[in-house]
C-alpha cells in the first residue's frame, strides 16, 4: 500500500497547490491513501468546517492536526460529524475530537492515521508515548473492520518541536506502526529511513505552503518581531509555494514499511 502524507498545509496557497498538484502527484506515484496536516489551512491557523470539505475534495482522505486545530471557534461543533478530522490523541480528555481514525482505503485496506503531540517546547499537554501505547491497544482489539480483516497499516503524525522527542517516538514505535512522520516545524527534515523493525520515519515531513516566508508566514513581520519582540498580526506569506510530502510504501500483510521517500512539487 502505498500512503502519500502531505506536510502542514498552509493558508490558501497550501490549498492552492494541493488543488492543482494533488491528482496528478496521486497517478505518478500510485497513491492508494492521502492523509495531510490540516492545522494551518485557514490563514495560518487552524480549520474551519468549509475548509475540511475543501480539502477532502481536493483529494486528501483523512486531516490530522496539531497544536493550530482549535485556533478556529467554528471548528469544535464540527467534529462529532466530521471522524476524518482528528486533533491529537493526547490533548485533554473530553475536548472535541478524536486522535485516532480508523476506516479503509478506496481499495478496501484497513488502515488507522494516529495523531499525537509532543511535549518538548509546546503548550502540556498528556504523554504521548503513554497515549500511543493505549490507542495501539485499543486498535489492537477492535478486530476485523467491516469484515476486512485486522487493522495493519498504522500511520503517525506525531507533531512535535524538538528533533529528540521525535527521533525517540520513532524508535519506540518501531516494529508496531507502519510509519512515524513527524510534522509541526513546517521544515523538511532529510533524515527519512525505515527504522530497523520496519516502520518509516521522518522528523519533519515539512510544509506545504508559500517557502518564501517563514515557516510559511509573511517574512518582513516575522523579521521585524524578532527584531522588536512586538505583539504582531502574521499573514501567510507569498512565493515558492511547495508541496512537501513523503511516500511510505507498506505491506498490507505485515504493515511494515518497504521504503519512504520525500516529495516536493513546485506550484507551476
Ligand atoms: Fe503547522
Ligand atoms: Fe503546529
Amino acid at each position: 500500500m502505498r500512503i502519500l502524507f502531505i506536510g502542514d498545509i498552509v493558508g490558501a496557497p497550501g490549498r492552492e497547490i494541493l488543488r492543482a498538484e494533488l491528482e496528478a502527484a496521486r497517478a505518478e506515484h500510485r497513491i492508494d491513501l492521502v492523509i495531510a496536516n490540516c492545522e494551518n489551512a485557514a490563514s495560518g491557523f487552524g480549520i474551519t468546517p468549509k475548509l475540511v470539505d475543501e480539502l477532502l475534495a481536493a483529494g486528501a482522505e483523512v486531516l490530522s492536526g496539531g497544536n493550530h486545530i482549535y485556533d478556529r471557534r467554528e471548528i469544535l461543533d464540527y467534529f462529532p460529524s466530521q471522524p476524518r478530522l482528528l486533533r491529537p490523541a493526547n490533548f485533554t480528555p473530553g475536548n472535541p475530537g478524536a486522535g485516532l481514525y480508523v476506516g479503509r482505503s478506496k481499495q478496501g485496506t484497513p488502515f488507522a492515521l494516529l495523531n499525537l503531540q509532543g511535549r518538548v517546547f509546546m503548550t502540556p499537554n498528556d504523554c504521548p508515548f503513554r497515549a500511543a501505547d493505549r490507542e495501539l491497544e485499543r486498535l489492537a482489539k477492535l478486530g476485523p473492520i467491516n469484515g476486512a480483516g485486522p487493522v495493519k497499516i498504522v500511520i503517525v503524525d506525531f507533531h512535535a518541536e524538538a528533533t529528540s522527542e521525535k527521533q525517540a517516538m520513532g524508535w519506540y514505535l518501531d516494529g508496531r506502526v507502519s510509519a512515524v512522520i513527524g510534522t509541526h516545524t513546517h521544515v523538511m527534515t532529510a533524515d527519512e529511513r525505515v527504522l530497523p523493525n520496519g516502520t518509516a520515519y521522518i522528523t519533519d515531513v515539512g510544509m506545504t505552503g508559500p517557502h518564501a516566508s517563514v515557516i510559511g508566514m509573511e517574512k518582513q513581520a516575522m523579521i521585524k518581531r524578532f527584531l522588536d519582540g512586538m505583539p504582531a498580526r502574521f499573514e501567510v506569506g507569498e512565493g515558492d509555494v511547495r508541496m512537501n510530502a513523503v511516500v511510505v510504501d507498506a505491506d498490507e500483510d505485515t504493515g511494515l514499511a518497504r521504503s519512504i521517500a520525500r516529495l516536493s512539487l513546485r506550484l507551476d
